[in-house]
């Protein structure tokens, strides 16, 4: 073997072996760079006779062709491989299943509604929304709570003023869920049997007041509606929510603008070591207010109150929940503390359903 092809077979071998790009850099220089060895040889062979220059010129030539070939080879190999490593470790399953303690939970607000929507769902009723920024005139004067009534005083309201009415309609954040009664008698007409669930505001904070809290609105229109359905739909629903069969209700006289005769509903219960038991005890707790709507009310919803009467109520959200859920104070519901949330919160795909089991 020629010296020639001797450092051709070295050079090969060490560029095979070579594992970064940066020897492989080194190795080219030592070569095929100003000073390496075969540009070295080529530049002296201006002092070989005629003969020899051509057959060394030819291997020299062969040998830097050969060899360039290899680096060129080389350095993509080894970016493949850089590459290949680099989305090994890159390398993300979308299949997998969310981690177990990064998955969301559901809120027992959230969780109270869907049950209590649930619960009406399966006596025939539907599901109705309203806005939360609502007019004066739904909030109240539909409702026949006119302007100088003492109503508009207890709700603490907070009055909005909007950029598009140019600040001449009062608008308020919705004291109470009554003004989709109104809305939806409107929209859809009579015989009408819905229920709102949705947050309500009023300016008011302490341990059992939040300045936002829940409340589902009820709503029964039809030909002979009386107060006797209105009682048993409110224990039925109470025996599902609270998932005892012996519940008993108190209905005492009341006052609501919107209803007449109107009515709140108690429920008998006790308290012992901090524990809510349903349908015992001495004790009773107010839970719904309710009435027969009154014909004004049904007149601002355009239905005839010569033909249609109905019954209404309102159902507090957050309190249900807490005594369900044995949650002591309301302000708790919305501080976001994880903790807390773990603790009280329910599994997102368990919906409650009256077949399925409501709360699990
Ligand atoms: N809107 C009432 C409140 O926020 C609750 C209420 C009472 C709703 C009687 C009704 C009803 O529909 O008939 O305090």
């Amino acid at each position: 073997m020629t010296d020639i092809e001797t450092l051709e077979q070295e050079t090969l071998q060490s560029i095979a072996a070579a594992d970064s790009e940066a020897s492989l850099e080194a190795l080219r220089l030592g070569v095929l760079g100003r000073q390496g060895t075969i540009t070295q040889r080529l530049r002296g062979m201006g002092a070989l006779d005629p003969d020899e220059r051509k057959s060394v010129a030819t291997a020299l030539n062969r040998a830097k062709d050969a060899i360039s070939q290899a680096l060129r080879q080389r350095r993509d190999e080894l970016e493949e491989a850089a590459l290949d490593r680099q989305m090994q470790a890159e390398w993300l399953d979308i299949t997998l299943p969310a981690r177990p303690n990064r998955t969301g939970s559901v809120h027992p607000v959230s969780q109270t509604m869907d049950e209590v929507a649930a619960i009406f769902a399966d006596m025939g009723f539907g599901v109705a929304e309203g806005p939360q920024i609502e007019t004066d005139w739904h909030n109240f004067d539909a409702l026949n709570i006119p302007p100088d009534h003492p109503a508009r005083q207890e709700h603490d309201t907070f009055f909005i003023r909007m950029e598009s009415d140019g600040g001449s309609q009062p608008n308020v954040l919705r004291t109470h869920t009554s003004p989709v009664q109104v809305r939806t008698m409107q929209e859809r007409g009579a015989p009408l049997y819905i229920v709102a669930p949705g947050r309500v505001y009023r300016c008011d904070y302490d341990q059992t007041h939040t300045p936002m809290f829940h409340q589902t609105e009820g709503l029964a229109i039809d030909r002979d509606i009386t107060m006797a359905n209105l009682k048993w739909v409110l224990e039925e629903f109470c025996r599902a929510y609270f998932e005892v069969d012996a519940v008993e209700l108190r209905f005492r006289a009341s006052h609501f603008p919107f209803t007449e005769p109107s009515a709140e509903v108690d429920l008998r219960c006790s308290w012992q070591d901090g524990q809510l038991k349903v349908g015992e005890g001495d004790d009773w707790m107010e839970i719904i207010g309710c009435g027969m709507v009154h014909p004004r009310v049904l007149e601002a919803g355009r239905i005839d109150p010569s033909v249609y009467q109905g019954f209404a109520f309102g159902i507090g959200i957050d309190r249900l929940a807490m005594l369900k859920y044995g949650i002591p104070d309301l302000r708790a519901f919305y501080e976001s503390d994880v903790r807390w949330l773990r603790h009280y919160s329910f599994e997102p795909l368990d919906i409650p359903t009256l077949h399925g089991g409501l709360s699990r």
